[in-house]
């Protein structure tokens, strides 16, 4: 059995990512584990849920309000990370910019995930910003962030249909699903030492058993 990672992820609502990557965990698709959850919301579902479902997993609130500087807030971010062996940090709708600092902090470390095709609808308002274009396919896209919003390299992307009479908030379900099987996928990928990063590619690396032996 190869070695677990340990995974840090900050969210700051409904945590249904996480509960996806738990759950991965549980069924043996991710060698894994959530060594901590720190969210900036002290009302955030994600922690509510936690409490219940998994009362051993370190969950923290870190509101920003409470610190004099994003410095000071991100310092205790990344104590928390430390203190719990933190290799590989999750954002799972965590719904902060982090400074280049700690972006530059955590090289290739740190990974997110977007409800669309990026680089078409970063931001906010995804799902309504798609329909209002008129796409007919949208996705979701997991990356590693880097100092911009939703531009660092990708991992993996999936495409998901838009439908007619599809409302943002039905499109957001379909897609939602499609994150449940993406980001677990992707974080398996890193655990298993096989993400390459290249300039802005991504290179998925063989599995070493796939490799042919002559
Ligand atoms: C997801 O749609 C994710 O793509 C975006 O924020 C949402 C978080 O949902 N970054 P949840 O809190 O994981 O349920």
């Amino acid at each position: 059995m190869s070695k677990i990672t340990v995974l840090g992820v900050l969210a700051s609502g409904r945590g249904s990512n996480l509960q996806s990557i738990l759950d991965a965990i549980s069924a043996g698709r991710l060698n894994a584990k959530v060594g901590v959850v720190i969210s900036d919301n002290p009302e955030a579902n994600v922690l509510k849920r936690l409490a219940v479902t998994d009362p051993e997993i370190p969950a923290i609130c870190i509101a920003r309000r409470a610190y004099e500087s994003q410095a000071a807030f991100e310092a205790d971010i990344a104590a928390q990370l430390k203190v719990h062996h933190v290799e590989l940090v999750i954002l799972a709708g965590f719904m902060r910019i982090l400074s280049p600092s700690f972006v530059h902090s955590l090289p290739g470390r740190v990974m997110n995930i977007h409800p669309s095709l990026l680089p078409s609808f970063p931001g906010k308002h995804v799902h309504e910003q798609a329909l209002s274009y008129g796409v007919k396919v949208s996705g979701c896209t997991v990356h590693f962030i880097d100092e911009g919003t939703d531009t660092g390299p990708i991992i993996l992307q999936e495409a998901v249909p838009v439908l007619e009479g599809d409302t943002p908030e039905t499109l957001a379900e379909r897609i939602l699903h499609t994150e449940h099987i993406l980001y677990p996928r992707a974080i398996e990928l890193y655990c298993q030492g096989r993400l390459k990063i290249e300039g802005r590619r991504v290179i998925i690396l063989e599995k070493e058993d796939d490799l042919c032996e002559d």
